[in-house]
């Protein structure tokens, strides 16, 4: 069982996504645990400030160091494993589905979500953070990355997808040697508005499709992603 420990200033957000689809099969099935945290709770004086104003003057807010580590160090001792501790931010290393399938093979993972235009430096400094970011693009907040980090780790978890092998042939799985994206799907009926199912696929013939299915991949890959062939 994976447990999760998000740290938002949004868990409502944050809850509706996960209440939907394969992250909430994935719960259902005992496969994971979300545990939401809302450091506001734990920032001080009546408006319960959790930014502030930056040192050195510049535009923006900053989260203050208390309440994220006083979270932190509430959270912490709720379960027996220390948590993998991943800090949202665009300064991070790429999140990739090789990420994904590191992600997924640990016990616990604590995420922190920031909001404003930065953390104080010192709560990087206080732990020691695996700082991911999921595109070369701003966010308002980390939740929506938090999110996309959480659908594809589950769905990546012993039994969340009917099919066990189902994950490994998707785009960058690892039937498909994890460089290539997918190769086309087809399903009933036979012909479609004068478009046809490929022959190969109704032959029943494994090898055959199997073949088939990987050129595919591979054209696709080089028409639409040279980069990912580039990187061999
Ligand atoms: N927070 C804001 N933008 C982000 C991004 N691209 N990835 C991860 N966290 C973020």
């Amino acid at each position: 069982m994976l447990r999760f420990d998000i740290l938002t200033l949004f868990p409502a957000m944050v809850q509706a996504v996960l209440e939907q689809s394969i992250p909430r099969i994935a719960a259902e099935q005992g496969a994971v645990e979300y545990h939401l945290h809302n450091f506001r709770d734990f920032a001080e004086g009546v408006h319960q400030a959790v930014d502030d104003r930056p040192y050195g003057g510049g535009a923006g807010m900053v989260l203050k160091p208390e309440p994220v580590f006083k979270c932190i160090r509430h959270v912490l001792p709720q379960a027996e494993q220390q948590p993998h501790m991943v800090l949202l931010t665009p300064q991070g290393r790429p999140f990739t589905q090789r990420v994904a399938e590191e992600l997924a093979a640990k016990p616990r993972i604590l995420m922190l979500c920031g909001r404003y235009e930065g953390f104080d430096e010192r709560i990087r400094l206080g732990w020691q953070w695996d700082e991911i970011s999921i595109g070369d693009y701003v966010l308002s907040g980390g939740e929506l990355a938090a999110l996309v980090i959480t659908d594809a780790v589950v769905r990546l978890l012993p039994g969340v997808l009917g099919d066990e092998a189902s994950a490994d042939e998707e785009s960058f799985g690892k039937g498909l040697g994890g460089k290539l994206i997918e190769y086309p799907h087809y399903t009933r009926p036979v012909e479609f508005e004068g478009m046809r199912v490929p022959e190969v696929l109704q032959s029943g013939h494994h090898g055959e499709i199997a073949k088939w299915r990987l050129e595919q991949a591979r054209k696709r890959t080089k028409e639409r992603r040279p980069d990912l062939l580039d990187d061999e």
